[in-house]
């Protein structure tokens, strides 16, 4: 057991949705180049991490089902910044899901992002946040997102940011759904359906317009290529997205699904809720607002 002071640490760490998620054809190294606007959300996921001999995990909440073995990304987060500080202390972490498991916000990222902060705090290694990050990219391209929280442009595979200063806050309704969808294979189908995909359309215009206050202009340029690989996996969500076309601002599919997020106005939240709550019964709606702040302590002790 280490002797540092610090016992226990939690951090809080945001789920996305991505404004704008331009694709292009694949890389060699099999992943696709992105132009992406990340918006953080105050849904967030806990790590509590306390000092133990090993490393071992538990979660609570939603995805208590999920693995806490080594292919969890809270594990290989943790075995991570091991292998490259070179101490060998141990923790236990204690994860506290409420974002939607495969659900296209980086559920998984955040809980890894989450780690890292906790971990840099319990093992007392003061590395600064640009090299979690660097770590964080080695496992999920939405890690460095998950760190640093708000609003950002991310290119290559969406671990290069820069950031986008918001203008305004906007409310979220997330349309959840039962079955979760893969990754991998939404970009697979991306590839079947476009053999003549360049590079990705630029997201140019979308930072503007969130730089600014104009909500009902930003819900107009909401745009994920990804739609149409993800529908075609799943015609459910296609009829869900057509069913919302005239509710809020902007309706759009999060990152590679099968989550459909409705932009509106924060006041509006509530009411809007319980609406698409008779309308969709099956699914499990939450509400959110954004832009939010990235993995961040919240306990210390
Ligand atoms: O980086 P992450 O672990 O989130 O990626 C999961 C999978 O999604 C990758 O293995 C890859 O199949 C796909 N992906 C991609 N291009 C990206 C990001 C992810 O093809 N830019």
């Amino acid at each position: 057991m280490n002797e540092v002071s610090v016992h226990r640490v939690v951090v809080s760490a945001p789920a996305k949705v991505n404004l704008a998620l331009r694709v292009g054809a694949k890389r060699e190294d099999g992943f696709h180049p992105l132009d992406t606007v990340f918006e953080a959300l105050d849904l967030f996921d806990d790590v509590e991490a306390t000092v133990a001999d090993e490393l071992s995990m538990e979660i609570e909440g939603i995805g208590s089902d999920l693995p806490t073995d080594d292919s969890n990304l809270v594990m290989k987060a943790a075995r991570l910044l091991q292998e490259f500080t070179g101490t060998n202390f141990g923790a236990h972490m204690k994860v506290t899901k409420r974002i939607p498991v495969a659900g296209g916000m980086a559920g998984g990222s955040a809980d890894a992002a989450a780690t890292l902060v906790a971990l840099n705090a319990l093992w007392e290694l003061n590395l600064t946040k640009e090299q979690l990050s660097e770590l964080g990219a080695q496992l999920g391209s939405d890690i460095p997102f998950a760190l640093f929280g708000l609003v950002a442009r991310g290119t290559s595979r969406g671990e290069a940011l820069e950031a986008v200063k918001p203008g305004a806050l906007h409310g979220w309704i997330l349309l959840t759904n039962p079955v979760g969808l893969s990754t991998p294979s939404v970009f697979r189908k991306f590839d079947e359906l476009s053999p003549d995909a360049g590079q990705p359309a630029s997201t140019e215009d979308l930072c503007e317009a969130v730089k600014g206050d104009d909500i009902a202009y930003l819900g107009s340029l909401l745009v994920n290529d990804l739609e149409a690989p993800a529908f075609a996996l799943r015609p459910d969500l296609a009829e869900i997205i057509i069913a919302l076309q005239t509710v809020g601002y902007g309706v759009v599919l999060s990152g590679s699904g099968p989550t459909i997020a409705v932009l509106c106005d924060i006041e509006k939240l509530e009411v809007l809720k319980a609406e698409l709550a008779n309308a969709f019964p099956e699914l499990m709606i939450v509400t959110a607002v954004g832009p939010a702040a990235g993995a961040h302590i919240r306990q210390r002790s």
